[in-house]
């Protein structure tokens, strides 16, 4: 088990730079997910901190130690990628086994580990078969358990879910979640679906351009995200943007307009901007429900799935919102409604992007801080 940490880790192809700078310190025993879009970087970070690619600058620390200038196999890590490959000559149990038996482990110790992992990732029942008599979820299992035998100090997982099905793909999480508790390793895994990152991690990393947006836990960045990518980034449906002016502020929030010049209130610190600013108010869909008091909406769509209900709308200045309910609606499309946007469930990001601080929060949200 370690403590991994990178200090203004940089990564360069010739002359392009795709990290830029990324310090962070992942506990011993967290389960850290980076997330963000292709091409953030995600892989790279992974890789560099594998030693499967080269540092270009910066320090990177295993347990304490500085490891840049140490190989792969040195490192104390394993990795499962996307792609399992496995051996498709060998039955479960050699595939297993072969990495053990490269170092030359002692064959009781290695069938030893092998039982072990294959207990805990239930492979029991397919020790003997070939990997092309396997379903997709068991030869990853198989993947996984080729790291698990290695008794890595840090598990890395490259998108390991990312080619099998829908169905395949929350049941694995399930499980590598479970083997997460059962070592208690550190675990890094690369993910650029944000419900993953949602549901596994003790610590999600939201990268942009090679660059770290918002580190933290899952539900602090779903409270308090520090700017519109990652409040954009998490939580699905994402959040609705509305461009407003601000029109003044109090201890309890700022009053701002929309285009249209309708009032709204949004519970957030205003004193770093000023009358007349633009702003853009940010509203989770499941923080908007119908009310006669709320702002006016035109309903585009409305999709029943019975126990929720989605409502697709657009402002009166033409803003398109989604709306989230749970339940059912009487609402139908073509017709007006009203939404309730409540100062405490607001968010108020600045012209660059960047987040006031919210005052409390919305009493669905409850807060994680206190
Ligand atoms: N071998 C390489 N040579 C040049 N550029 C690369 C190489 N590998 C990755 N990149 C670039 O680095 C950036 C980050 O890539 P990557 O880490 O694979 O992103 P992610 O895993 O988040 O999708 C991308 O812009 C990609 O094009
Ligand atoms: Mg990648």
């Amino acid at each position: 088990m370690a403590e991994v940490e990178l200090r203004g880790i940089v990564k360069e192809y010739g002359a392009v730079r795709v990290v830029h700078g990324v310090d962070l310190t992942i506990e011993d025993g967290t389960f850290c997910v980076f997330v963000g879009p292709s091409g953030c970087g995600k892989s790279t970070l992974l890789r560099m901190i594998a030693g499967l690619e080269d540092i270009s600058g910066g320090d990177l620390l295993i347990g304490g130690e500085r490891v840049n200038d140490q190989r792969a196999a040195e490192r104390g890590l394993a990795m499962v990628f996307q792609t399992y490959a496995l051996y498709p000559h060998m039955s479960v149990r050699q595939n297993l086994a072969f990495g053990l038996e490269n170092i030359r482990m002692p064959k009781s110790e290695i069938a030893a580990r092998v039982d072990e992992a294959a207990r805990m990732l239930k492979l029991e029942p397919y020790l003997d078969r070939k990997p092309r008599a396997l379903s997709g979820g068991q030869r990853q299992r198989v993947a996984i358990g080729r790291a698990v035998v290695r008794e890595p100090k840090v598990f890395l997982f490259d998108e390991p879910l990312s080619n099998l099905d829908a169905e395949l793909r929350v049941s694995m999480r399930g499980e590598i979640a479970a083997l997460h508790r059962r070592v208690g390793n550190t675990m890094i895994y690369v993910t650029h679906d944000q419900v993953e990152a949602m549901t596994m991690a003790d610590k999600i990393v939201v990268l942009r351009d090679g660059r770290i947006e918002q580190a933290g836990a899952p539900i602090d960045l779903y409270n308090r995200p520090v700017n519109t990518f990652v409040a954009g980034f998490i939580g699905s449906p994402r959040m609705n943007f509305l461009p407003c002016k601000v029109t003044g502020h109090d201890a309890d929030g700022l009053t701002l307009q929309d285009a249209q010049g309708r009032p709204l209130r949004a519970a957030v610190d205003g004193r770093t901007v000023g009358e007349g600013d633009t702003v853009e108010l940010g509203i989770r869909p499941e923080h908007m429900h119908p009310d006669p008091e709320g702002y006016p909406v035109q309903v585009e769509n409305v999709e029943q799935l019975g126990g929720e209900s989605y409502l697709y709308v657009r402002t009166e200045t033409g803003v398109a919102l989604t709306a989230h309910l749970s339940g059912q609606t009487g609402l139908a499309r073509g017709g007006r409604a009203f939404l309730a946007i409540r100062p405490e469930f607001a968010h108020v990001f600045r012209k660059d992007g960047t987040a006031l601080p919210r005052l409390r929060l919305g009493e669905l949200e409850g807060d994680t801080r206190t």
